[in-house]
């Protein structure tokens, strides 16, 4: 029999991690309460203590949390312990306002390093491989994040944070190895670097890629396996929850994303609502963290869509690889849009290669949509108006709205070096 490598949480069974999680939740409410102003104040202007939660399911008496609240307690007031015993911080870009800063103990920091640990080897990595780490180092999460858990797992670790692109290359080339962690958008920007240096992507040593920071559809796994030769996975979260690590999907079955629900809390609520949905049905995801204590968050809206589905490779809970953020969802002319629905699409049209932008103009008082995409390298000029009428077709059929496409030389667009900006909006 195979060697079992899991740790000691995923060898819970459901009543072992029904139980923990209660612990974990009604301590962790506590401890926000006593300890941090504004949930003091949410919790009773709400009306409601923590000894008040018996039970997961009244969490939902609790109030949300929001990227306004973290805003406006800009830049520690979201902590629950002295400011001295925070051992780092990290910030969101702040592009669209203040930023938000998170910070952790010693003890979130190995907590931290223990999911993402975690995740790389549901991912496929095993102690004693390398681990190319190409996510961006510093204030995001993504490099420090997934560096921890490689380390942990016992790892060899190449911090190789985002950008210069043919060094990249050459360190893959040299340092051999097995498991590379990256945006999913800069892992093309990779594969056009391998080509340009004359290099077959499948002859590397690459095993796995573990992917997350940005949606990606199914058919970009599809692409990225077949011109790497490797199993991509996905990785999820968000600083405000921790960072990478949140959930992972597993490779011997690729079917979503296990939630380390021993540390993380998930619901889904209705984003209109929010109301709580049952298991099953689509909505935005809400995590409350059950282990941490430099900022413990309570029912976070996250703004990403998905849905909660049962266990199958580990006990935990899965949610559905996330089509969206709210945020990023175009509303033209009453038609709900994501660009993943787009990334589908362009995917499945012979010819395009997987580089695309949305442009959204104004035209009279109506909004309009252009699509660019890249041809393919040997695409033939001829073949170019025939994908484009294809994509309108599909576009119209599948999500229902009428779009501009252009098809554009190949190394038109502008290549991602971390989280790739799919939307431009000229109105
Ligand atoms: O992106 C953390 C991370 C780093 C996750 C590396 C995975 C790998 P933030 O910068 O706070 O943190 O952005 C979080 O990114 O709310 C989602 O909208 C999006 N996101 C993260 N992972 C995925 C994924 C990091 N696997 C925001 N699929 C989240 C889709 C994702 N979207």
């Amino acid at each position: 029999m195979a060697e079992d490598l899991r740790d000691a949480g995923e060898r819970l069974d459901r009543e072992g991690l029904a139980a923990l999680q209660l612990e974990r939740l009604r301590s962790t409410l506590r401890h926000a309460y006593d300890n941090v102003p504004f949930y003091r104040r949410s919790f009773d202007a709400a009306g409601v203590r923590p000894e008040d939660c018996g039970s997961p399911a009244d969490l939902r008496r609790f109030p949300f949390t929001t990227k306004e609240d973290l805003r406006r307690e800009y830049p520690f007031g979201m902590f629950a312990v002295d400011r001295s015993r925070v051992r780092r911080l990290h910030a969101s870009s702040g592009t669209t306002g203040r930023p938000t800063v998170v910070g952790y103990t010693e003890r979130d920091l190995d907590m931290w390093a223990d999911v993402v640990a975690r995740s790389i080897r549901a991912a496929g990595g095993r102690p004693g491989q390398v681990v190319h780490v190409a996510y961006g180092y510093g204030l995001f999460t993504g490099g420090l994040g997934a560096h921890g858990g490689a380390e942990r797992l016992g790892c060899t670790v190449v911090p190789a944070s985002g950008g210069m692109t043919a060094r990249q290359v050459r360190l893959i080339l040299d340092f051999r190895p097995e498991v590379i962690m990256v945006t999913p958008s800069y892992m093309l920007t990779l594969l056009d670097e391998f080509e340009r240096q004359g290099v077959d992507p499948r002859s590397t040593s690459l095993k796995v890629g573990v992917f997350g920071a940005e949606p990606w559809t199914e058919e970009m796994r599809r692409e990225i396996e077949e011109r790497f030769a490797i199993d991509a996975v996905d990785i999820y979260g968000l600083s405000e929850v921790i960072g990478p690590g949140v959930a992972q999907e597993c490779v011997e079955t690729k079917d979503g994303l296990h939630v380390w629900e021993d540390h993380f809390y998930p619901e889904v609520v209705d984003p209109v609502t929010g109301g709580v949905l049952p298991d099953g049905e689509r909505g935005e995801l809400v995590f409350t963290s059950l282990t941490k204590e430099a900022m413990p968050v309570i029912r976070y809206r996250t703004r990403d869509l998905s849905r909660l589905l049962p266990g199958t490779a580990r006990v935990f809970r899965r949610m559905e690889k996330v089509t969206g953020r709210s945020d990023d969802m175009v509303v033209l002319r009453g038609v709900n849009l994501f660009p993943t629905q787009v990334e589908e699409v362009l995917l499945r049209t012979p010819g395009l290669a997987p580089h695309f932008q949305l442009r959204l103009t104004r035209e009279g008082r109506l909004d309009a949509l252009t699509v660019r995409v890249e041809a393919r390298a040997d695409t033939a000029r001829e073949r170019r108006d025939g994908a484009a009428a294809e994509v309108r077709a599909a576009v119209k059929d599948g999500i229902g709205v009428t779009v501009a496409v252009e098809v554009v030389d190949p190394g038109t667009l502008e290549r991602s070096v971390g989280k790739v900006k799919r939307i431009v909006d000229l109105r």
